[in-house]
C-alpha cells in the first residue's frame, strides 16, 4: 500500500470517529457569511454551555452550506439519530437548543431548519434539509463538501474521495486528461464560458518546458462571493483542481491569485497548502509519479481589473495591474513570457469531480452546450439569499422565486454578471441560464454574482452605481474606457439630478456603444452593459427622469421631497432629534412639519419614523411629476 493510500485509510478512520461518534457532535458554519452573522459568538456559547452543563460533545467548525439567510447555522448529531440543522441561532438560542436536545432529549423541532436523514429516522415535524425550498432545486457538485467537512483538516477531504480525481489523472496521460475535460464539455466559470480543454490544448502544445498554472481568485465584483465561499469551505477541491490542470498543461509551478481582503480564505489556503506538503501532494514526484508541482499564494490588492488575465499576470510579475492587448494570448506567452493558463476557482473546483466520475456523469447535468452546474451568490432584495449551485439551463424564475423565495415587494429586475453584466427585466424570467441565452438578452453569465431588485430600485440609479464602480476601477490605459466611462457617469449624474434632456439619453447610448466596441479589455468592453440594458428595458424610467423630473422609486435624491402626513404624525419628536439641519418643527404630540428650504434629504427622519417604536411612520418621500 502506498503512503498516500495509508493516509487515506487513516483519514477515513478519523472521519468515521466523527460519523459514528459515541457522543453528540455539534457543527457550526464558520465561513465569512456565518461569522458576519455571529457564528463565532455561537461557537463561544457552545463551548461555554458544554463546560457549564458538563455535557460531553464534540464541536466541529465547517464552511458555508448555502442558505446564508439562515446564518448562523448550528447542526447537532446525537448518536444513532440524524443530523439536525438549526438556524438562525444566536448565543442564547444555541444554549437553549443544546439543553433541550442533549439534556431533555427534545430535538427542538420548532427551531429546526431540516434534517439530513436518508433512512426516515428523523422527527416527522422536521423536513429533510435538502427538501427545503431553497435547496430542493439545487444540485451540489462543486459545493458537495461545503458545510460538511472541516476545511482546515485535509483528512476530512481525503475521507470524502479527496485527491481521487488527481490519482486518476496521474494514471492517465495529460492528453487523456484533456480529452476527458473536452468530453465533459466544461466551460470556464470565470465569466466568458470558454471551453476549458481548448486553452489547455493550446498551452500544452506551446513550445517551451516552463509553463504556469494560475487560479484566478480575484473576485473583485460587488455582490459576488461564490469563489471566496468555496475556498473557505473546501480549499482542497480547488487545489486538487489546480494540480489536475497543471498536470494536463505541463506546468510545474502555479499561483493562486487572491484578493488580500479575503483573510479567512487566504488562511485556509495556507493551512491546506501546508498539509499538502506534509502529505506529499506538492513538491517533487507527487504521489510517486513523474509529476512535480508547487504553488505560491499571491495576494492582490483587490482591483477589479486584476481579475482580467493579462492584468493579473502583470500584478504577479510585480507590475501595475494593467491589461495588455491580445494576442499573444497567455496560453502562448503569459506569466514571465511563458505559456500560462488561468482558470477560475469554480472551474478548478469542478475538475476533481469530473475526473472521479467521468465525463458522461458530468454531462447529465445542464443542457446541450452548457453542461454541468454553476454556483451563484444570490443577493439583493430576495427573501432567501445565499450561495447556490444549480444545473445550467435552469430558468431565472426558478432561481429567484423557487430557490430565492422571490422578493418582498414586486420583482423588478435581476443583475447578472456583476458590473460587467446586464439588468434583466421581468420578461426574461423564463430564459434559461446558459452562456448564449444570457448574452443574447444583453447580459452575461459572469462568474456568478446575481443581484435581485424590486420596485424600490431605480433603474437609472442602478446603472449609475455600476458605472461608477467600473469607472473608478478603470486602469486608465485606454481613453475609450478612461474618458468614455467618466463622460457616461457625468450624463447619468445629470439625469438622476433632473438636469438632463432627452438628447443626453441619445448621447449616453452612443457613448456606451462606442466604449463597448473600442475599449482595450473586458472591463471597458462590458462596463456599458448595465447602462445599455437599463436603456433597453427601462427606457421609460430614463424618460421620466428627464422629461418629468420624476423618480418612481423615490431613490434619486434631487427628485424627491420629504413630507409629514399630519393625520399620521403623533408628535413624538424623534425626527426633530435626528434632523441635522433643524428642518423639522412642531410641539410635542402635535403634527410636525418640514421646512423644505432647509432639508438636505439625508433620509434620517424617514428612517427613524419608520423604525422607531414610538414614531408613527408618518414621513413620506414623494417624487412629483413636473412638466419639463
Ligand atoms: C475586468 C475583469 C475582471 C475579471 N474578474 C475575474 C475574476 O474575478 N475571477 C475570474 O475567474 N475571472 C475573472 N475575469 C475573467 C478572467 O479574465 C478569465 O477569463 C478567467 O479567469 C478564465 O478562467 P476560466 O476559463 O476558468 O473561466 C475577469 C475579466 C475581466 C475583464
Ligand atoms: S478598457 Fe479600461 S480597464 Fe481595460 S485597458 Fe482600457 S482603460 Fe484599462
Ligand atoms: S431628510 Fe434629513 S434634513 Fe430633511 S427633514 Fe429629514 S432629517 Fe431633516
Amino acid at each position: 500500500m502506498s503512503d498516500f493510500e495509508k493516509r487515506v485509510v487513516q483519514a477515513r478512520r478519523k472521519w468515521n470517529l466523527i460519523q459514528e461518534s459515541k457522543i453528540p457532535v455539534i457543527y457550526v458554519g464558520t465561513a465569512t457569511c456565518g461569522i458576519a452573522a455571529g457564528a463565532l459568538d455561537v461557537v463561544k456559547s457552545v463551548r461555554q454551555t458544554l463546560k457549564e452543563t458538563g455535557i460531553k460533545a464534540r464541536l466541529v467548525q465547517v464552511g458555508c452550506i448555502g442558505p446564508c439567510y439562515l446564518e448562523p447555522l448550528m447542526d447537532i448529531v446525537v448518536p444513532g439519530r440524524p443530523r439536525i440543522s438549526y438556524g438562525p441561532v444566536n448565543s442564547r438560542s444555541a444554549r437553549t437548543i443544546i439543553e433541550r436536545y442533549l439534556i431533555e432529549g427534545n430535538p427542538a423541532s420548532d427551531l429546526a431548519v431540516g434534517h439530513f436523514s436518508t433512512n426516515g429516522n428523523a422527527p416527522d415535524s422536521i423536513p429533510r434539509f435538502f427538501d427545503i425550498p431553497m435547496l430542493k432545486p439545487q444540485v451540489r457538485v462543486v459545493l458537495r463538501n461545503c458545510g460538511f467537512i472541516d476545511p482546515d483538516d485535509i483528512d476530512h477531504y481525503l475521507a470524502n474521495d479527496g485527491y481521487r480525481g488527481l490519482t486518476k489523472a496521474l494514471g492517465m496521460t495529460p492528453e487523456e486528461v484533456i480529452a476527458v475535460v473536452k468530453e465533459a464539455g466544461l466551460r470556464g466559470r470565470g465569466g466568458a464560458g470558454f471551453p476549458t480543454f481548448k486553452k489547455w490544448e493550446i498551452c500544452r502544445g506551446a513550445p517551451g518546458t516552463t509553463k504556469y498554472m494560475i487560479c484566478n481568485s480575484s473576485e473583485g465584483d460587488p455582490g459576488a462571493f461564490m469563489n471566496r465561499a468555496l475556498i473557505e469551505s473546501d480549499p482542497h477541491c480547488v487545489l486538487e483542481g489546480l494540480l489536475i490542470a497543471a498536470y494536463a498543461i505541463g506546468a510545474d509551478h502555479g499561483y493562486i491569485y487572491i484578493n488580500s481582503d479575503y483573510l479567512l480564505a487566504i488562511a485556509r489556503l495556507k493551512s491546506a497548502v501546508k498539509q499538502m506538503r506534509q502529505y506529499g501532494l506538492l513538491g517533487q514526484h507527487i504521489l510517486d509519479s513523474g509529476f512535480s508541482f508547487d504553488v505560491t499564494i499571491k495576494e492582490g490588492a483587490g482591483a477589479f481589473v486584476c481579475g482580467e488575465e493579462t492584468a493579473l499576470i502583470g500584478s504577479i510579475e510585480g507590475r501595475r495591474g494593467m491589461p495588455k492587448a491580445r494576442p499573444p494570448f497567455p496560453a502562448i506567452a503569459g506569466l514571465f513570457g511563458k505559456p500560462t493558463i488561468i482558470n477560475n476557482v469554480e472551474t478548478l473546483g469542478t475538475l476533481p469531480n469530473i475526473m472521479r466520475h467521468g465525463a458522461s456523469w458530468y454531462r447529465q447535468f445542464g443542457i446541450q452546450g452548457n453542461y454541468g452546474t454553476k454556483t451563484f451568490s444570490l443577493v439583493g432584495k430576495v427573501r432567501r439569499g445565499g450561495l447556490i449551485e444549480v444545473p445550467l439551463g435552469i430558468k431565472l424564475r426558478e432561481i429567484i422565486f423557487d430557490i430565492g423565495g422571490g422578493t418582498w415587494r414586486k420583482f423588478k429586475a435581476v443583475q447578472t454578471g456583476g458590473p460587467s453584466g446586464g439588468c434583466l427585466s421581468e420578461e426574461f424570467l423564463d430564459i434559461q441560464v446558459a452562456y448564449e441565452s444570457m448574452t443574447a438578452a444583453g447580459s452575461i453569465m459572469g462568474s456568478g454574482g446575481m443581484i435581485v431588485m424590486d420596485e424600490d430600485t431605480c433603474a437609472v440609479d442602478l446603472a449609475l452605481y455600476f458605472l461608477n464602480f467600473t469607472q473608478k476601477e478603470s486602469c486608465g490605459k485606454c481613453s475609450p474606457c478612461r474618458v468614455g466611462t467618466w463622460q457616461m457617469v457625468k450624463i447619468l449624474e445629470n439625469i438622476v439630478k433632473g438636469q438632463a434632456d432627452s438628447a443626453d439619453i441619445a448621447r449616453l447610448q452612443t457613448l456606451a456603444e462606442a466604449v463597448q466596441r473600442v475599449s482595450l479589455c473586458g472591463l471597458g468592453q462590458t462596463a456599458p452593459n448595465p447602462v445599455l440594458t437599463t436603456l433597453r428595458y427601462f427606457r421609460g424610467e430614463y424618460l421620466q427622469h428627464v422629461n418629468e423630473k420624476y423618480c418612481a422609486a423615490t431613490i434619486c435624491k434631487e427628485l424627491v421631497e420629504y413630507f409629514i402626513e399630519p393625520g399620521k404624525c403623533n408628535g413624538c419628536q424623534q425626527c426633530i432629534r435626528v434632523c441635522p439641519t433643524e428642518a423639522i418643527s412642531g410641539a410635542k404630540t402635535e403634527p410636525h412639519t418640514i421646512d423644505l428650504s432647509r432639508c438636505i434629504k439625508c433620509k434620517a427622519c424617514f428612517e427613524v419614523c419608520r423604525f422607531d417604536p414610538l414614531a408613527a411612520n408618518a414621513i413620506v418621500m414623494r417624487s412629483e411629476r413636473r412638466a419639463s
